[in-house]
């Protein structure tokens, strides 16, 4: 029989990518799915292949909820908080499977990655676990990259700088950076078309516009900009993304306290579209040559393609543009650091919204609808 699955936040940015690479992949044949909404309920649902999936459900609805094997949900931190635990009171026993971070810190809650730790979560189904996580988008990513070091055991400490896409913040925030892209132009639009116009003057017409704006939707402006922090404030200076590299990347890899590796990180979101980069500073475990640390992490995983740390390759190929929309994960500019012979220094770029949300979960469903 079909397991009966329950999709929440297709609509989102997560959800679509999700939804679009099942109907690639032929999911939809494996499942009997029920799409949910928060917020257009009887609505039509989706139309795939011509086929239509019926009238959107309440996704609030608990006695239709409770029908489902499997819950997946892509609508974020509140709405699995609202509905989880409820649920749960009810006595459902299906499996829930969320691309939020609400549940992942739940001692009852694995992080999914199956490339990485497949083994874990096989053990865990098989003690009875019924809650999957898919992990922060950068951790997610980094344990991709860097696979081949981590499963070696070489890795004693990371310190990474994350430029993070606006499409990480959700669907709101592409519109938003396009719109002050394009008051950016407008505001200068007639001067760039001047010859002898000075270009300091354009660029005091671009920063000031810059400096007395609050962008658009509260959203702080990112073109032509930076913000140096990414979700809410812990109060003792570090951002709550920055707290979750440490924790989920030791959760996901299952070490224990003694053996934990420690992170540590700032988190930047940059006006760049789609795709998450990484510059990571690494200190191994032991000395080890550059070739034999290309040779662990390309072999790691299919998805790993090594960019040749020189400055035409790195240019052409080490951007966002060449990664988005596949499942690629990029590494460059490996090469050893000035700190020591055990510091390492690698770049690494993937689809946030592929293997950095969707996929994981994509790759868990197909586990668990084989059970
Ligand atoms: N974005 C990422 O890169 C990323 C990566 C890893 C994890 N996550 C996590 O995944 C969860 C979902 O993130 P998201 O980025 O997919 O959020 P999102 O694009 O903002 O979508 C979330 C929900 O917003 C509603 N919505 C309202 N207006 C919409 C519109 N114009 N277009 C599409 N949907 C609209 C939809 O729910 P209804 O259909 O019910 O109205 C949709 O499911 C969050 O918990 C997030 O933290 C995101």
């Amino acid at each position: 029989m079909k397991k009966k699955v329950g999709f929440i936040g297709w609509r989102g940015l997560v959800g679509s990518v999700l939804l679009d690479r099942m109907i690639l992949k032929n999911d939809l044949s494996k499942i009997n799915i029920k799409f949910f909404t928060t917020s257009q309920v009887g609505h039509n649902g989706p139309k795939i292949n011509n086929i239509k999936f019926g009238i959107l459900e309440n996704a609030y609805d608990l006695q239709k909820l409770i029908e489902m094997d499997i819950i997946l949900t892509c609508q974020g931190s509140e709405y699995t908080k609202k509905v989880y635990f409820n649920l749960k009171k009810l006595g459902w026993n299906g499996f829930w499977l969320d691309a939020s971070s609400y549940l992942r810190q739940n001692s009852n809650s694995i992080i999914v990655l199956d490339p990485v730790n497949y083994n874990f979560i096989k053990k865990s189904i098989e003690k009875g676990c019924k809650t999957f996580s898919g992990g922060n988008c950068t951790v997610s990513l980094m344990l991709m990259s860097l696979g081949g070091l981590f499963s070696e055991n070489l890795i004693k400490s990371i310190f990474v700088s994350t430029y993070q896409s606006v499409s990480g913040a959700g669907s709101n925030y592409i519109k938003n950076l396009l719109l002050e892209m394009g008051n950016l132009h407008s505001s200068v639009k007639n001067d760039l078309k001047k010859n002898n116009i000075s270009i300091l003057k354009i660029e005091n017409v671009v920063s000031s516009l810059l400096k007395s704006n609050n962008g658009i939707n509260n959203f702080p402006p990112l073109a032509g900009n930076l913000i140096p922090w990414i979700d809410e404030d812990d109060g003792q200076g570090k951002s709550k993304e920055e707290i979750k590299g440490e924790f989920e990347t030791n959760k996901i890899l299952n070490l224990s306290k003694s053996k934990k590796i420690i992170i540590d990180s700032v988190c930047v979101r940059i006006g760049v579209f789609r795709c998450h980069s990484q510059s990571f500073l690494i200190k191994l475990k032991k000395t080890i040559s550059i070739k034999e640390i290309k040779s662990l992490l390309i072999n790691h995983n299919k998805w790993v393609n090594i960019i040749n740390n020189d400055k035409i390759n790195t240019i052409k190929n080490l951007v966002p543009s060449m990664v988005s929309r596949t499942l690629k994960i990029l590494l460059g500019r490996i090469r050893k650091s000035s700190f020591g012979s055990k510091y390492i220094t690698v770049f690494s770029i993937g689809d946030q919204l592929l293997w950095g949300a969707s996929e994981p979960l994509r790759r868990m469903l197909n586990i668990l609808i084989k059970l």
